[in-house]
């Protein structure tokens, strides 16, 4: 049991709420806050930082990287994490991607020397992409409908459960020996895109299937489908890095960190398949 006192940044969010129970779990009391929470917090928006941060020691920081343009991440995160410190925050864990290429005109790590700059004891977690963005993310629609296009190629993903990436957050925001430490989080194997979907048809019984595009191609059939064009690019060049197998070797810090193997992807599936999430 702990008498920490956590605030939870998207809390509503994949690995948000998991933190939060992780955390709640463990006797913390967890304040979770997103846009759309009681108590209201938005990046865009920092009178809302203050209220949120009141009472808080410790962090846990999730950025909204996913508006190409819209934010100067480095600064916004060194502005909240100043204002965290002044207000008696002692520690930040801040989540960002295991992605150290410039994707989109981004750097999805752009956050990391802010919170190493801001005087608390700091971890990054930085993991590969969630389990959860076939069962509850931006893959869902397209394999309940039975076709997954992505220009991933045959480019292999250790794909990560949030379940395990909020476990490793919780430790850290918790803990003791996680401080200013930078922590690549992967699941056991990796997959490419043609076996992830091929799990999950087996495990359905249902026709779905992964067929590779053009990053070109995929650009296209975003904009149709009204996505702005400079985040349909930050997407593709995102599947890009796994066409190219930018970060496809699994890691061993799941088990380093909470003594145990990260979860397979074929156990999510099975999970995710009984719950009927691909269901039509
Ligand atoms: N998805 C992956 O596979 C993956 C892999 C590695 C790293 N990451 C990183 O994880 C982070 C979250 O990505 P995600 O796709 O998994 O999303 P998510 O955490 O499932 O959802 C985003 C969360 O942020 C909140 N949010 C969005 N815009 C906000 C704003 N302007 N101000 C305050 N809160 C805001 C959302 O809540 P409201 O809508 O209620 O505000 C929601 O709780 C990103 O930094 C991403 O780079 C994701």
């Amino acid at each position: 049991m702990t008498d920490k006192n956590v605030l939870v940044l998207g809390g509503t969010g994949k690995t948000g709420r998991r933190v939060a129970a992780g955390l709640r779990d463990r006797g913390a009391a967890v304040r979770t806050v997103s846009r759309t929470s009681p108590v209201r917090f938005d990046w865009d928006d920092p009178d809302t930082w203050e209220p949120a941060l009141t009472g808080a020691d410790a962090v846990y920081l999730v950025d909204a990287q996913d508006r190409p343009g819209c934010w100067d991440a480095e600064q916004c995160i060194g502005d909240f994490a100043a204002l965290a410190v002044d207000r008696g925050v002692r520690r930040l864990v801040l989540l960002q991607a295991r992605v150290t290429d410039e994707v989109g005109g981004k750097l999805l790590i752009a956050g990391e020397r802010a919170v190493q700059e801001s005087g608390a004891d700091w971890t990054v977690l930085r993991p590969n992409w969630f389990f959860q963005n076939f069962d509850e993310g931006v893959l869902l629609e397209c394999l309940r409908a039975g076709e997954l296009p992505l220009p991933a190629g045959e480019g292999r993903e250790p794909f990560v459960d949030c379940e395990d990436v909020a476990a490793v957050a919780v430790a850290a925001l918790l803990d003791h020996g996680h401080a200013g430490r930078t922590y690549e989080l992967s699941g056991p194997r990796a997959l490419t895109f043609a076996e992830a979907v091929g799990t999950i048809a087996h495990a359905t019984g249902r026709e779905i299937r992964y067929t590779p595009v053009t990053h070109g191609d995929y650009v296209d059939e975003l904009v149709c489908y009204d996505v702005p064009g400079d985040y349909a690019v930050f997407l593709a060049d995102l599947v890009g890095q796994i066409r190219q197998g930018k970060n496809d070797t699994p890691t061993d810090t799941v088990r380093r960190v909470l003594g145990r193997e990260p979860r397979d992807f074929d156990d999510f599936v099975k999970d995710a398949a009984l719950r009927g999430v691909w269901d039509l």
